[in-house]
């Protein structure tokens, strides 16, 4: 006899959850697709410990008549397609028959369900097996809910991440389906909290207002387009309104959630010029196109997609985006102005002629030199990189500050400077984010509570549910960089005041920004966010480039950098000062060989 059997149907799903049953999170996916799918108008989600104590889903869809409410755990049993033809024509977000069959092998699960023609069914499935079956009057629609997940899997229970964490998946999953369906209301409860709730009234707008905050879903703009093959509409904010990641862009294809590189960037594209780098809009957009262009069944999880035709549909998201963000903006803004101020009159002459036009050909090159000055450009964006606290700059701090005699500066941005051994190009901007980093890194280690100040008006903020988890997990943190968030109702947090050494003029800014730090990455730890936060404070208002200063401003600049521990790099690790020796410049003109 073959040692080959066929495993039995519990053993087979169990293995099949793996792919399909990744965390909480999933499980709520499936039950909440399987709601839609079922023609619900109100869908109800109960959970307990994020899920993995209780997941409850309650709808008023079609239910189930006593046969199916069986069946349904059957692997491959599915209502919604029927032959190969039909594989090709997906208009249901279910159609693996696996998700109830896989889901109920890891978990003990109840089903209540009636069709509202036959009498209900109620059935109790353990681990796979059917435990019991009963009939009773029941309303129409379907209850099923999920315990103990991961009971008999305990590896994967291990692989859990905290409450928090599984529970940002399911309030994002939620707020995600609760976009794409502003018809259906949806209410997400956490044990006695409320975390969504919309009201089903069709208006996406209110959906928005009810995940991001009235604020936000007022600078919404709709916009909608199409082309031969595809319909899109949706809505996008206005460039004033940005985030530090594309999480806020949700896009659905026919009704689903998918994630979807090309789309995102065609939105992303959509911004360009409008946006500073690195910063990204908030866009709902809706796609809908003949199913047989979009090949879902790619992945178990369907977040997947293939998009037929996928050049035309990127064109027509970026062109109507685009053309309806165009078309209610004022004047176009120039992300960052360079403010020019002229130094008073007691200036120097040398700072009002033209300044010598750098780089022609017969210039030498003083790349070598530079080049031992310069720590590495980093390869990602800068809002990614920073630098450890306890980076050493490529010159050695215990390098002695030359001592400087102020000739100028050039093109209002590098001050020019000699001493006995040659001459110093220093970069006025670079050298105060230095002094300034320095300075709100040493404020920002020791925040006290005596040192506050109130901010004239309180600042009112609402976060979406699961980012109002985050922040409130994160308060302790947020705390020790000077942002007291004080909680204002379970999604609205008040900032009434802050240290009174925070820079003048950006206080309600830094606060938003370092708030926002903390809800985009995910892994944030108080030696980083003091970094982050000592960064965002010194760029804040260090004089730009196009800045001519007077020799008081430049003097007392350089004193100060004289002062400072690594006087030769920026926070963000350029360089500060270059040197050119006087032996480089008498080689230059050949006076020495
Ligand atoms: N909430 C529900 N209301 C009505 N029918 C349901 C519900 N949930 C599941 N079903 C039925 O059970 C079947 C199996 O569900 P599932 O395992 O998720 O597979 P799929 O959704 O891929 O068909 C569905 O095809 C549907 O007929
Ligand atoms: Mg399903």
């Amino acid at each position: 006899m073959g040692n080959i059997h066929l495993m039995d149907e519990p053993l087979s799903n169990k293995i099949a959850a793996g792919e399909v049953v990744e965390r909480p999170a999933s499980v709520v996916k499936e039950l909440v697709e399987n709601a839609i799918d079922a023609g619900s108008t109100s869908i109800d989600i109960y959970i307990e410990e994020a899920g993995l104590q209780t997941i409850q889903v309650t709808d008023n869809g079609s239910g189930m008549d006593e046969d199916d409410a069986v069946l349904s755990f059957s692997r491959h049993a599915t209502s919604k397609i029927s032959t190969e033809h039909d594989l090709f024509r997906i208009r249901t977000l279910g159609f693996r028959g696996e998700a109830l069959a896989s889901i109920a092998s890891v978990s003990k699960v109840s089903l209540w369900t009636s069709d509202g023609i036959s009498s209900g069914t109620t059935v109790e499935i353990e681990g796979g097996y059917v435990k019991q079956k009963q009939a009773g009057a029941l309303r129409k629609g379907t209850v099923l809910q999920v315990s103990q997940l991961f009971f008999n899997t305990p590896a994967r229970l291990k692989y859990m991440k905290t409450i928090q964490t599984e529970l940002g998946h399911i309030i994002d999953l939620l707020n995600r389906l609760a976009l794409c369906y502003p018809s259906i209301a949806f209410k997400l409860t956490h044990g006695e909290q409320v975390l969504l709730h919309t009201n089903g009234r069709g208006d996406l707008q209110q959906v928005i207002a009810a995940i991001y905050g009235t604020a936000i879903a007022k600078k919404m703009i709709p916009f909608e387009g199409e082309t031969a093959d595809y319909r899109i509409r949706g809505y996008a904010s206005l460039p004033e309104i940005t985030r530090a990641s594309k999480n806020y862009i949700t896009l659905f294809v026919n009704g689903r959630w998918v994630k979807h590189y090309s789309i995102q960037q065609a939105i992303v594209n959509a911004y360009h010029t409008f946006l500073p780098i690195e910063r990204f809009p908030l866009v709902i957009l809706q796609i809908e196109g003949d199913p047989y262009l979009t090949d879902v069944n790619v992945h178990p999880a369907k977040q997947q997609i293939r998009l037929s035709k996928e050049k035309e549909l990127q064109q027509l998201v970026e062109e109507t985006i685009r053309k309806s963000i165009r078309s209610i903006m004022r004047a176009p803004e120039i992300a960052e102005k360079p403010k020019k101020v002229i130094a008073p009159s007691e200036q120097l002459d040398l700072w009002k002629t033209k300044p010598i036009q750098s780089s022609t050909q017969s210039m030498p090159t003083f790349n070598k030199k530079i080049d031992s000055f310069m720590v590495k450009e980093p390869n990602e964006p800068e809002e990614t990189f920073v630098p450890s606290m306890d980076t050493t700059p490529s010159i050695s701090p215990k390098e002695p500050f030359p001592e400087l005699d102020i000739v100028g500066q050039i093109h209002g941005t590098y001050i020019v400077a000699q001493s006995a051994d040659g001459f110093y190009l220093i970069d006025q901007h670079a050298a105060q984010e230095r002094i300034k980093y320095e300075f709100f890194r040493d404020k920002v280690g020791e925040v006290q509570a005596e040192e506050r100040q109130s901010l004239l008006i309180p600042l009112s903020m609402h976060y979406s549910a699961d980012e109002a988890l985050r922040l409130k997990e994160y308060a302790g943190k947020l705390e020790e960089v000077g942002i007291y968030l004080e909680e204002f109702g379970p999604t609205t947090f008040i900032v009434r005041d802050h240290p009174v050494w925070f820079p003048k003029g950006f206080e309600e800014e830094i606060v938003k920004e370092l708030i926002e730090q903390v809800l985009t990455h995910r892994k944030t730890d108080v030696k980083k966010l003091r970094e982050d936060a000592a960064i965002m404070m010194s760029c804040k208002r260090s004089i730009k480039a196009n800045h001519y200063l007077t020799k008081e401003d430049m003097t007392k600049l350089m004193e100060d950098l004289k002062q400072a521990e690594h006087p030769f790099t920026c926070p963000h690790g350029r360089p500060v000062i270059v040197h050119f020796s006087t032996y480089e410049i008498e080689k230059m003109f050949k006076r020495v060989m």
